[in-house]
């Protein structure tokens, strides 16, 4: 994967972030469509220069009290398009620090206009510093980055890092769906996600080979597939 660390503040703690935040440069045309439809969709406070105190977000002004979900590394958009559409008395955060994406996602949300998305374009730990404890009653992670060398592992979204936080944003009984087609990541997630204090919903050896009834295949996901790789769908209990 090509990436390149960067460093940013969060607090007193500097957090490295191993992902991409640009790829090919915007035309005028999409860099316009970003400017204006982020404007709509951006959730403000959540980055440390915004909200040093990390004060709380008020979700129930950002969403007038629907039940809250999350998406985290939506990329291209199209399964949080799909579940906003399908769901429209629940809000979803989508998180994606990659701007190619997220203006993939607003050119979409340009020609379908959705009231009940709200967007982040950095890091999700910093969405989970600034989240209401047990706010969030369903998040999904769908194909986070691989990270295959076993030295870049601890790089992984399935890590403390990233799951205890995560955790303490959602509700007790909530649902996390986590799919990934590398073998070793679902290792890496059936360890840590109960550390954390996960649960994973499998009933018997072959439910992670089934998508979730309400699903559609991601830009990552139909990659995959094309290449010969299988998706595995794991779903947790916070
Ligand atoms: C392999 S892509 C999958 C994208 C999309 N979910 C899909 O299935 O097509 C992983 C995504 O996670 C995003 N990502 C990486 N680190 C992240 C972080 N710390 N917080 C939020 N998103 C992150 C990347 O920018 C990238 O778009």
């Amino acid at each position: 994967m090509c990436s390149e660390v960067t460093r940013h503040k969060s607090g007193s703690q500097w957090r490295n972030f191993y992902g991409r935040f640009k790829g090919k440069s915007l035309s005028a045309k999409q860099s316009e469509t970003l400017r204006v439809e982020f404007a709509k969709y951006s959730i403000k406070n959540i980055s440390w220069e915004e909200n040093p105190q990390r004060k709380s977000l008020n979700l129930t002004e950002i969403f007038s009290n629907k039940h809250i979900w999350l998406e985290i590394g939506f990329g291209g958009g199209e399964h949080l398009m799909h579940q906003a559409k399908l769901n429209p008395d629940v809000g979803i955060i989508g998180c994606e620090p990659y701007i190619n994406g997220l203006a993939m996602l607003l050119r979409k949300l340009s020609d379908h206009p959705c009231n009940n998305v709200r967007l982040y374009d950095g890091d999700a730990r910093n969405i989970f510093d600034v989240l209401p404890k047990s706010s969030i009653e369903k998040v999904f992670l769908l194909y986070p980055d691989p990270w295959p060398k076993k030295k870049h592992h601890r790089r992984r979204f399935v890590t403390q890092e990233f799951l205890r936080p995560l955790h303490n944003s959602m509700k007790a009984g909530s649902i996390l769906r986590i799919a990934t087609d590398i073998e070793d990541y679902v290792r890496q997630t059936l360890q840590e996600a109960p550390k954390a204090g996960f649960r994973w919903l499998a009933k018997d050896a072959s439910d992670w080979r089934s998508p979730w009834c309400d699903w559609i295949s991601t830009r990552y996901e139909l990659k995959a597939l094309k290449e010969g790789r299988v998706p595995h769908y794991l779903t947790f209990v916070a």
